[in-house]
């Protein structure tokens, strides 16, 4: 199939992108490179099966394809929260644009939604039919009433033109290529570590969050994409932990003698983030495999080895 993946140069984008090529599809990766790097993909740019395409989702683009995954928008605070209507712009018009392209050339598209679209949620863990608390004021609207836009629209043009939509509400991800500057929580505290300063716990730590280990996230996205539930479907990691149990595992597998300090909650931070994965589970047979001990294990090599690059390159 001829595959079209937006965002591709980016962290969950590029892994997407791993497991499509070596399926043998034909693959076009979309990109900005706002936060995606071409490092990322590098490992594809000369291969046949292989196009790399420098375009902005918010300009329209023709092109031949039979599935689109749609994952083009910054996913961290710190970079959607830069350009806030740049971030808006890219969830309305880009989506806008993808599933215009869908609908011309009968693709079916999966939208890469997310677990913000519950905002700061009163039921616990989140099951898709809850509509979520999200306020439309705040710092975090661009990118949480961005995506319930985005879902918006991918129904409005099923509804209206019958495209052939994939909705994936996606819980917290880590993994290898995560940005070491995105101010994440498992990348702020493995880079922390490996600096050797002080781990930064926002408020008293006692929030949770659940954190899927990427390759898992990925398989089920193709699983959504492949399968006949339109969804949205949540994908992620049910295992919860709270933000200081986090911290301690950080410290201890990278750095005991690192301290961890405490900062202020900032604004509209979500005090529990748990995925009912039911639906997953039942519709897609999927749930995650990668405990979390061993998804680090791994992210903290992948920043290790990019850190020593770093430094070599630094003292020559
Ligand atoms: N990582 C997570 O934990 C998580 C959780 C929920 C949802 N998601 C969603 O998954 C998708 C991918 O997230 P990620 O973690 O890989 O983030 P990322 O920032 O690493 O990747 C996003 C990619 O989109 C590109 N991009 C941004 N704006 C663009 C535009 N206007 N035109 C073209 N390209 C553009 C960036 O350059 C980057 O390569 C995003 O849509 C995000 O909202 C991610």
């Amino acid at each position: 199939m001829r595959i079209l993946v937006t965002g591709g140069a980016g962290f969950i984008g590029s892994h997407l992108i791993d497991r499509l090529m070596k399926a043998e599809h034909e693959v076009l990766c979309l990109d900005n490179f706002y936060t995606g790097d071409k490092s990322n993909i590098r490992q594809w740019v000369n291969h046949p099966n292989f196009e790399l395409i420098r375009h902005d989702v918010t300009e329209p683009i023709r092109l031949e394809v039979d599935q689109i995954y749609h994952l083009a928008c910054p996913a961290s605070p710190v970079h959607y929260q830069f350009n806030p209507i740049k971030t808006v712009k890219t969830n309305v018009l880009g989506t806008i644009n993808m599933l215009g392209l869908a609908k011309r050339v009968k693709a079916r598209l999966l939208m890469a939604s997310t677990s913000e679209v519950y905002g700061d949620p009163e039921v616990h863990p989140q099951p898709e039919e809850y509509w979520g608390k999200v306020n439309c004021t705040g710092i975090r609207s661009c990118y949480d009433e961005g995506k319930r836009i985005s879902e918006t629209l991918c129904f409005d043009y099923y509804r209206e033109h019958q495209v052939d939509i994939r909705v994936a509400r996606i819980f917290n991800t880590y993994g290898p290529r995560m940005l070491e500057n995105d101010g994440r929580v498992v990348s702020n505290f493995i880079v922390q570590a490996l600096r050797g300063i002080p781990l930064t716990v926002y408020g008293d730590g006692s929030q949770t969050r659940s954190f899927c280990y990427v390759w898992d996230l990925v398989e089920g996205l193709m699983r959504l994409m492949n399968g006949d539930q339109i969804g949205p479907i949540n994908l992620g990691n049910p295992g919860e932990y709270t933000i200081l149990q986090l911290a301690q595992i950080i410290q201890e597998m990278v750095n005991p003698d690192a301290e961890l300090i405490h900062k202020p909650l900032p604004q509209d931070d979500p005090k529990q983030r748990q995925p009912d994965i039911t639906k997953a589970k039942t519709y897609l047979a999927w749930e995650p495999t990668v405990p979390l001990l061993e998804g680090l294990k791994l992210t903290v090599e992948d920043f290790s080895k990019r850190f020593a690059v770093k430094v070599v390159g630094k003292d020559f």
